[in-house]
């Protein structure tokens, strides 16, 4: 992946935020390193991992921005928001709250960072069908309403993870 650093053609910063436990962390690490950890801690603070890929025969390095859910771990000032073109806003499918906050997380999103930002709302661990709590039609309204672009993901099967990231750089791009 390395090989490409002499010759990137564009960086790009893209901001992961949600609720703790929703697996902000899990889709990136599968995004980056195409892992995942069932037993993941909690983030605390701020972390970053980076991938670079070809786009429309361009060197592109996308640099993802992670942080925790949780109030008291967050360290979130302007600065993660700061340069960032895409957001990937995350819920847990199976659990309803986690959606209901997402207004909250779009509102703090909204008021820090640039105003052209590319965002995606993403519904994670669709491996968990039986314990559906949000139903699609509940997310697709809302993200239309809200003009975002929506997919349902699994960080543990691997599901869209990649067509995830994949559309929030094309769309930057
Ligand atoms: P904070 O860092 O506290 O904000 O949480 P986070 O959003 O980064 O969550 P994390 O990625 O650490 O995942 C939380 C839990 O959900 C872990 O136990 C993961 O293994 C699990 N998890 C993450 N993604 C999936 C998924 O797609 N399916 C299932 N079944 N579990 C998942
Ligand atoms: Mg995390």
């Amino acid at each position: 992946n390395n090989d490409y650093d002499t010759k990137i053609d564009y960086v790009f910063k893209v901001v992961l935020i949600g609720d703790s436990a929703v697996g902000k962390s899990q889709l990136l690490s599968r995004f980056a390193r195409n892992e995942f950890t069932i037993d993941s801690k909690a983030t605390i603070g701020v972390e970053f991992q980076t991938k670079t890929l070809i786009l429309d025969h361009k060197v592109v390095k996308a640099q993802i921005w992670d942080t925790a859910g949780q109030e008291r771990y967050r360290a979130v000032t302007s600065a993660y928001y700061r340069g960032a073109v895409g957001a990937i806003l995350v819920y847990d499918m199976t659990k309803r709250q986690t959606f209901e906050h997402i207004a909250n997380w779009l509102e703090e999103l909204r008021g820090r960072a640039d105003k052209n930002i590319m965002i995606m709302l993403i519904g994670n661990k669709s491996d968990l069908g039986s314990l559906r709590a949000v139903p699609i039609e509940d997310a697709q309204e809302f993200a239309d309403k809200e003009n975002l672009c929506f997919m349902e993901t699994s960080a543990l099967e691997a599901t869209n993870v990649e067509a995830v990231f994949l559309t929030v750089l094309k769309e930057i791009y």
